[in-house]
């Protein structure tokens, strides 16, 4: 039996920076995590360069059903914080676009910063590590593994959500919720691609390849970024966005046209040229492929400008800059960044993560219903609540 301060369950973003903060105050930590190999999915975030944190992180960039929770913890360890450690490693990183830092070179430095913080202060992180129990004793806990048995005074649960299961992804940090009587919000995928029904697709599928700025709405919520059109459906960062917000059946808009008045282009366009096409006029602004497939799917005639007669013009710049698509779904947790849904924050004091019923109980990250926006927000979550409860476990 190995008796230690704290046991990290989980080996992902918020496990590992948890436990480094934990065993710097000198308490003695241990990670465990089930998957063969630790931290894959940092090293496949943003594309290979980890989009680590975002400069603007505030609590408004998180989906929550308490939208205070997040406050507290992102204010004792905010982005500036995670930069400066970031620096302290050297590591060289960018602005992309939107606060969005990437590392210059790869997201193994984050990676490697993760495993150097938690050597430096001695926690010991173990791989294919499966827990068979938990249980609550007088003082603490016990949990037995495949590997060893556990006393300890404080558990950290850090299992993530349930995308990317080949990674490592389980739903246990929400059955250790459970098993302690902790409510679990409904989870779904979030920050994920839509699918199409059949008349769509037959279309669209074949644009594959084609991105367009565009704005992607869902009730009151829109996002202005660009749109990717895949051989399986819609992706690309407005749509992972608005994904996050949409509910099954539902209509989503987009604006194709999002930052300026494609009727006005249009009538200086007839003006100047009231021979021109209607596809060649709005070539100007889309990829060609684009507009011989979009006019017809849209229900717009091409046709020389001056011959739009009434609302014509009209209806068809509507059509772009009010796009109205039924998604038929999305790819689901197979390709999603996120998990909606998770361990319900009413459960949690949101200074320090731990559970309000169970003493000594703590769920860090992705696990709890917290999900950031596209864009560094959720790392930045990791960090932060892994932070706040890295101090007082
Ligand atoms: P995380 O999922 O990182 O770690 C959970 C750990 O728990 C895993 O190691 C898992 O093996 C382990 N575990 C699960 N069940 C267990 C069990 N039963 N026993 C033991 N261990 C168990 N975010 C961002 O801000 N910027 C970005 O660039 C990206 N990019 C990105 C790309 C892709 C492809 C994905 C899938 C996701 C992103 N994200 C992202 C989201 C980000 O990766 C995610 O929010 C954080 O990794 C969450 O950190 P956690 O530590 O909470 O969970």
């Amino acid at each position: 039996m190995k008796k230690l301060d704290v046991v990290v369950i989980g080996a992902g973003a918020a496990g590992l920076f948890c436990a480094a903060q934990a065993a710097k105050r000198g308490r003695s930590v241990a990670v465990l995590d089930h998957a063969k190999r630790i931290g894959g999915k940092i090293l496949m975030s943003g594309g290979g360069r980890c989009n680590f944190t975002n400069m603007y992180a505030s609590h408004e960039n998180f989906i929550c059903d308490n939208p205070h929770f997040c406050k507290s913890a992102l204010s004792q360890y905010t982005p500036w914080d995670f930069i400066g450690l970031v620096a302290e490693y050297g590591i060289a990183y960018h602005e992309k676009t939107l606060g969005q830092l990437f590392c210059d070179g790869s997201a193994k430095d984050i990676l490697n910063m993760l495993f150097k913080e938690c050597e430096k202060s001695g926690a010991t992180v173990s791989n294919q590590c499966e827990i068979l129990s938990i249980e609550k004793m007088d003082s603490g806990f016990e949990l037995k593994t495949n590997q060893d048995q556990y006393q300890c005074e404080s558990v950290v649960v850090a299992t993530g959500g349930l995308s990317i299961p080949k990674l490592g992804a389980s739903p246990y940090g929400y059955q250790i919720a459970e098993q302690f009587g902790l409510k679990v919000k409904p989870t779904r995928a979030g920050l994920v691609p839509f699918t199409l029904h059949e008349q769509d697709k037959a279309v669209l599928a074949e644009l594959s390849g084609i991105s367009l700025d565009a704005s992607a709405s869902f009730n009151d919520t829109s996002f202005n970024e660009n749109i990717l059109f895949t051989h399986r459906g819609l992706s690309g960062p407005a749509v992972l966005q608005i994904s996050s917000f949409w509910q099954p059946g539902q209509t989503v808009e987009f604006d194709l046209y999002p930052n300026g008045d494609l009727l006005a282009y249009l009538q200086q366009t007839l003006e100047n040229q009231p021979d021109v096409q209607l596809s060649t006029a709005l070539a100007k602004h889309y990829p060609k492929r684009y507009i011989q497939a979009a006019l017809p799917y849209l229900g717009i005639e091409n046709k020389p400008l001056k011959q739009y007669q009434g609302k014509q013009l009209e209806q068809a710049a509507q059509a772009f800059h009010q796009w109205q698509l039924k998604p038929n779904g999305t790819e689901g947790y197979r390709t999603a960044e996120v998990t909606l849904g998770g361990v319900d924050t009413d459960e949690l004091s949101s200074k320090t993560m731990e559970s309000k019923k169970v003493k000594g109980l703590y769920f860090v990250g992705e696990v709890m219903d917290v999900t950031g926006w596209l864009g560094g927000y959720n790392f930045q979550w990791a960090w932060s609540s892994g932070w706040v409860a890295g101090q007082v476990v």
